[in-house]
């Protein structure tokens, strides 16, 4: 997919303010840090579209960005910094849980994860409330500049298994990315468009079903 156009829409703390037409959406989050905001500016080829930063806790709100006049993009703050509770379960922002559960129109979330990293549970539990909500998403490895390829392949097979020995029956679709070297972009652009692609078919024609719960909620 060619970015023709990317612009900042607006900021948002409460979900149900956020834009009200129905385009398609796509929202990325993960950990404080974990390049989220430079993953935008990567994909729309705009160096500072989204705010970035090397401190922690920059994205504060939810931030919507609109693409080719034909979808969002939703940049969004960390999880890392939420407060655990008792029982040592993730906690996560409401008004991000309530983002999730609220916008019918969101298609796919990418779940970001430092590709150095072993799996946190802050991440494999986010991906856990996804999946119980039937919210489809797919895994997103940032920073893949810092590992050599056969490192790369050893790091995402293992977060994968890690995956498959859990909940997961069935892995998520997942990518290999860095904003540094440019690294992912075309196979990420791709997924959004097959998936808008489906989302216009099943809009003109509602018989189309679903096929599964990758399918655009419509
Ligand atoms: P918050 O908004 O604070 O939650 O962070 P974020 O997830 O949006 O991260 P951000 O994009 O601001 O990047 C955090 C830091 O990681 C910055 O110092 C970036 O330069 C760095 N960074 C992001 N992506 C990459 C990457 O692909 N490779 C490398 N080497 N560094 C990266
Ligand atoms: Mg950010």
């Amino acid at each position: 997919m060619k970015i023709r156009s990317a612009q900042f829409v607006v900021s948002n703390s409460d979900a149900r303010r956020c834009p009200e037409d129905s385009l398609p959406e796509y929202a990325f989050i993960g950990r404080s840090n974990v390049g989220k905001s430079s993953l935008i500016n990567m994909l729309t080829e705009r160096k500072s579209l989204a705010k970035t930063s090397g401190t922690p806790g920059k994205t504060q709100l939810i931030n919507h960005f609109m693409i080719n006049e034909e979808w969002y993009l939703v940049d969004l703050p960390g999880y890392g910094y939420a407060r655990v509770s008792k029982k040592d379960r993730a906690t996560f922002q409401k008004y991000i849980t309530d983002y999730f559960l609220i916008r019918r129109q969101l298609l796919n979330a990418f779940v970001l994860v430092d590709i150095r990293h072993d799996p946190q549970k802050v991440d494999t539990e986010f991906m856990q409330w996804l999946g119980g909500h039937g919210l489809p998403f797919a895994i997103v490895f940032t920073k893949a500049d810092k590992l050599k390829p056969q490192a790369i392949d050893r790091h995402t097979d293992r977060y994968i298994r890690h995956l498959l020995a859990g909940v997961w029956e069935e892995a998520p679709p997942y990518f290999v990315t860095s904003a540094t070297k440019q690294m992912g972009k075309e196979a990420l652009l791709s997924y959004i468009e097959s998936i808008n692609e489906r989302f216009y078919k099943q809009q003109a024609d509602p018989a189309i079903r679903k096929e599964d719960g990758k399918s655009p909620r419509v």
